[in-house]
């Protein structure tokens, strides 16, 4: 470490960058070699942004190179969007350095003089590098520990989630798509080159060292006091909301190559990559407490229960549940939906009865519910979309009355990302007296949820599009509705007493849960709830949103692209069609430049049809996700059309 060394006799840092600056530019192939030098700020991807690789003229018209900085260079000069990513590294600048307040608009922290660091408020305490560990994660090593019962608690600090207090969320129904846009662009426009330039908290270009002119594993320097740079580019910069070049870092998976190249995960809206959290919280389980979860028989039987249970708290607090009987671990989202259809519906509903469901629906949302249909004579009805893919509310309306008795959307659809008015469709529904489900399989990965808020009677999800594993998935539903439902299996767990002839069944949760479930991953999905609760709903929500319409408009440049779903109000989805091209080209395309999007028709056909297309090509987004992967899409496409 510096300490040891006598800096007398050493170049400058500022000397050493620019040292560093010309013999990368000598260098063959300079522009990459001197990409990965900025790690871990200066994601390498970015390279295709360097206005002197030629690679992605069509945003670079005129634009001077800016020194040492390979920065996206949009309408005139100035820095990328990917500077999101760059500018996180300031945070870095300072250990003691918190969390950007979810609340940026209305609180901008300045640099305080007198402690080098951010005034601002705390957001879930320290920033969690660890200077000497060997593993910087947004998370303590201490997340990866499982709740445990009292008497082991292996001296375990509780965490408290982060706050949820972002005043002016992506989102709600009152923000539009294109307003944002136009503000997003219109900072990248007054970009000056070389200039102070914020762009949703990037740092001025002159503020990002070189990792290796620091001793901080390739962090800045540590004191903004003597840091003249850091001082320069600190002054009047809102923070982003994370660094999500550390945050990656978490994800061992997006470290993985494709076809010789950095895997691009953009097929979240399938399923999302894992953290390390989530992966070592399964392990520990089958390492340390496996048994079925009969807590009374012996000691691992105690620790699975209170690892499965601690779970089923972790996601009623995800939800705002009003209490743990709520929460029923199922196979995933589409178990719940059939769950629902096969107890409640088949229960409740009656010949002439009608179920509303949107056009916009995954195919899970729809065949259940065709097969109750079908075999108790009831009605289907559909709620049109308009031609960005937004519901028509009116159209509902009309579609509301004394028969309705249950209406089931989705919150986010998973073809079109529209972000439908959930709320307001549920208030409709209950003042027509219907029962509502919502589901949320692709809403609670890039929103805040409350299922309190919204009043939907059963809410469902599946764990492994939010960071979680795969095979386990979540019903909410309103505690006396469960109660008052007959269960849909029988077996084990669920019942409270059994003879020849009769049964009593325990109320919700268990009623529900027949069989042995699937405890260890029910566990992993409270470790992936921990892991975005730390990081923060709101604040994954707002950098998606800025990621949404930084594609968006690069997308659009594209010749020959029909975006598919352009309603205001969407989340991390991007679905198109490439005039000339199948889908599946595309998606082979961009495969072989590591690039994951799904290229089919998404279990959604019917929305899809609504556009007049059978197949999609669907980039979709998660919060790890960068402004350089997105130009690497969109400057693949562009070299198809080419
Ligand atoms: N429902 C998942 C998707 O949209 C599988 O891709």
């Amino acid at each position: 470490m510096s300490t040891n060394i006598n800096h007398d006799n050493l170049p400058s840092p500022q000397e050493l960058e620019a040292l560093a600056n010309q013999l990368f530019k000598a260098g063959p192939g300079g522009f990459l070699t001197e990409l990965q030098a900025r790690k871990p700020n200066g994601d390498f991807l970015n390279a295709i942004n360097a206005p002197n690789t030629g690679l992605f003229n069509h945003a670079h018209q005129g634009s001077p190179p800016v020194e040492g900085i390979p920065s996206s260079t949009i309408g005139g000069g100035g820095v990328s969007p990917s500077a999101i990513n760059q500018g996180n590294a300031v945070n870095l600048q300072e250990p003691q350095t918190s969390f950007a307040d979810p609340n940026l608009s209305s609180q901008s922290p300045t640099l305080s003089p007198a402690t080098g660091g951010y005034s601002q408020p705390a957001f879930g305490g320290q920033l969690p590098f660890q200077p000497n560990g060997d593993y910087a994660s947004y998370l303590k090593k201490t997340d990866l520990i499982p709740e445990v019962s009292p008497k082991q608690n292996f001296g375990v600090e509780q965490l408290s989630p982060a706050p949820q207090n972002l005043l002016h969320l992506p989102y709600q129904q009152d923000q539009h798509f294109e307003a944002d846009l136009k503000k997003v662009l219109e900072q990248i426009n007054t970009s000056k080159p070389g200039g102070v330039t914020q762009f949703n908290g990037a740092p001025p270009v002159t503020a990002i060292p070189f990792y290796f002119v620091n001793d901080n594993y390739g962090l800045p320097a540590v004191n903004p006091a003597q840091s003249k740079t850091a001082k320069v580019g600190l002054s009047g910069i809102v923070p982003p909301p994370f660094d999500v070049n550390i945050v990656r870092r978490d994800f061992p998976i997006l470290q993985e190559q494709v076809n010789g190249k950095p895997l691009v995960w953009l097929d979240n809206a399938a399923t999302t990559q894992k953290p390390k959290q989530v992966i070592d919280r399964i392990s520990y389980f089958y390492e340390h407490e496996n048994s079925n979860i009969h807590r009374a028989a012996h000691e691992l039987a105690a620790r699975a229960t209170d690892a499965y249970e601690a779970a089923r708290k972790k996601v009623q607090a995800f939800l705002n549940a009003g209490s743990v009987n709520e929460i029923i671990f199922v196979r995933g989202a589409t178990e719940a939906i059939n769950l629902v259809a096969k107890s409640w519906g088949d229960q409740n509903l009656h010949a002439g009865d009608e179920i509303i469901v949107s056009q916009l629906e995954h195919h899970a949302n729809i065949v259940p519910w065709q097969q109750l249909a079908a075999k108790k004579g009831l009605k289907i009805k559909v709620i049109p979309v308009d031609d960005d893919g937004q519901i028509l509310i009116d159209e509902y309306v009309k579609l509301l009355g004394p028969k309705t008795k249950l209406v089931a959307f989705t919150q986010v659809s998973n073809a079109l990302g529209t972000v439908t008015p959930a709320a307001q469709i549920v208030q409709l529904a209950h003042l027509a007296g219907a029962k509502v489900l919502v589901d949320g399989a692709q809403s609670v990965s890039h929103m805040p949820v409350d299922v309190r808020a919204l009043d939907a009677d059963w809410f469902v999800f599946s764990g492994h599009k939010v960071f979680g594993p795969t095979g386990i998935g979540v019903l909410y539903g309103k505690e006396d509705l469960l109660n008052e439902t007959q269960p849909w299996q029988g077996g084990g767990n669920m019942i409270k007493d059994v003879t020849f002839e009769h049964t009593q069944y325990h109320d919700a949760p268990g009623r529900f849960e027949a069989g042995t479930g699937n405890i260890a991953d029910a566990v992993g999905l409270g470790a992936a709830i921990d892991y975005v609760t730390r990081l923060g709903m709101p604040l994954i929500a707002h950098y998606e949103h800025y990621l949404l319409v930084y594609a968006t408009q690069l997308l659009k440049e594209v010749k020959g692209i029909r975006l598919i779903g352009t309603a205001p109000d969407k989340a991390s989805v991007l679905s198109f069609v490439l005039d000339g091209y199948k889908t599946e080209e595309v998606g082979a395309a961009l495969n072989n430049q590591g690039i994951a999007v799904r290229s089919g028709h998404h279990c959604a056909q019917p929305i899809l049809r609504r556009f007049g297309v059978e197949a999609t090509v669907r980039p979709s987004l998660a919060f790890y996700n960068t402004c350089a992967e997105i130009d690497l899409l969109v400057n693949t496409l562009h070299n198809l059309k080419r």
